[in-house]
């Protein structure tokens, strides 16, 4: 089947906001249980809805809170890294997105955003992105969070492209499990040897240009 679509995480992927992510769960942990959250510990955290984000942090500091406050916690994490993208600029895209999102296009390739965030809006707009994807599916859209496929059939869905024709982009596990549940290639952007379940790997995308990815057909899918 022939490449059709290309499918982009955000976070990660199209710009660097796991760092946000990282110093707003950190902030939360220190001045709500005087605990410190780790970068290690954040990698627990990637690709992961904002609800799970915050029961997985609750766990390292064992902490054992009601619902009603988890909701207070997860906003007040969100207002904090609200701030911080808020003041993110088209400078932050991650080199080598904007050549390689230009060339798709020339090329006549589908291109859609797929993100577990409900800031992926506000995130595309700010670094001016928003009208490059004839599709965005996000966190306010989905409702089953990857490894489920759900966010990336969506995607192929809305375009009426088929999951074989797809190859997604991603920084986290969770996101290549999706894509491969979702029988999509995925290409892991980040480090091989925690992304080694993709059927290809970069580390930036300054590695790749539309070749590598009408290619990827000749490789072994993950099964
Ligand atoms: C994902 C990020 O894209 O979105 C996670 O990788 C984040 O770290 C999740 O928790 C939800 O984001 P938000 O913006 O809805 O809190
Ligand atoms: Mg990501």
């Amino acid at each position: 089947m022939n490449i059709t679509t290309c499918i982009f995480d955000l976070d990660g992927v199209i710009v660097d906001t796991a760092k946000y992510h990282f110093l707003a769960w950190k902030r939360l942990a220190r001045e709500q249980f005087n605990r410190d959250f780790s970068i290690h510990d954040n990698e627990q955290l990637k690709g992961v809805s904002r609800v799970e984000s915050l029961n997985i942090l609750l766990r390292i500091c064992e902490q054992d809170v009601p619902e009603n406050v988890k909701l207070l916690l997860a906003d007040l994490k969100n207002k904090w890294y609200v701030e911080y993208i808020k003041k993110i600029t088209p400078d932050e895209i991650l080199p080598g997105v904007l050549k390689f999102l230009e060339e798709l296009k020339s090329q006549k390739l589908k291109i859609a955003l797929a993100s577990a965030s409900k800031n992926a809006r506000l995130l595309l707009d700010r670094i001016e992105l928003t009208n490059m994807f004839d599709c965005i599916v996000d966190g306010t859209v989905v409702t089953r969070a990857k490894p489920d496929p759900e966010v990336f059939l969506k995607c192929a869905e809305d375009l009426d492209m088929e999951p074989e024709g797809c190859v997604v982009f991603e920084d986290a596990i969770a996101g290549i499990e999706a894509a491969h549940a979702g029988n999509m290639y995925a290409v892991g952007v980040g480090d091989r040897h925690i992304l080694y379940k993709a059927d290809m790997v970069i580390s930036s995308f300054k590695e790749i240009n539309i070749d590598s990815i009408l290619n990827l057909p000749n490789l072994k899918k993950y099964e």
